[in-house]
């Protein structure tokens, strides 16, 4: 019976919890606010180079045609598994930064530093696939060394740890890429 008197009212209960509720503690995470701002701004620009490769990878999935199709199709597969993975980790540590990650192609275009391609009739020769993703890591591993720099200086090792690693597998792909043109 006493719940149902309970019941009876649930907007007071509500109303007064709202009121006493303590609001979010301002961030304090041992950097200061002016640097993890930077921080935050550098790896959103380095999202959108992460995002905007990834997207030009899984187009030449589809897209690539000719002799090397079979071994093509299953490479570009592989990279661009492994670099959607990524993208959230780098989203999310924007996020532990407190500012919020962009997620629209409109805001992906006015941040990358790679061109987007088109796809459908236009597609290009598979040379030029692989020119343009070998060009597409390297903006991408320039991008995330100029964050790393600024994560140093802002003491911040958690982005730095997770630019190493980046920076690391976008080179191998630049170079297993590269190979294929030499
Ligand atoms: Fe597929």
């Amino acid at each position: 019976m006493a719940k149902a008197k309970n019941s009876s009212k649930p907007d007071a209960g509500k109303k007064k919890l709202a009121a006493s509720a303590p609001s979010a503690p301002g961030i304090d995470i041992g950097i200061k606010d002016a640097d993890r701002k930077k921080v935050a701004d550098g790896l959103s620009h380095f999202l959108a180079d992460a995002y905007t490769l990834y997207l030009k990878t899984h187009n030449f999935h589809w897209n690539v045609t000719g002799s090397m199709f079979n071994s093509l199709h299953t490479m570009f597969e592989a990279q661009y598994t492994e670099q959607w993975t990524a993208l959230d980790e780098i989203a999310e540590r924007i996020r532990a930064l407190g500012f919020n990650a962009p997620g629209s192609y409109r805001e992906f275009v006015a941040l990358t530093s790679i061109a987007e391609e088109p796809g459908l009739t236009d597609s290009a020769d598979w040379r030029e696939m692989v020119r343009q993703l070998v060009q597409g890591n390297e903006a991408v591993c320039r991008t995330a060394r100029r964050v790393l720099e600024q994560a140093e200086k802002a003491g911040d090792a958690p982005s730095e740890d997770l630019l190493t690693q980046r920076l690391q597998t976008h080179e191998k792909y630049a170079w297993m890429l590269r190979s294929l043109l030499q």
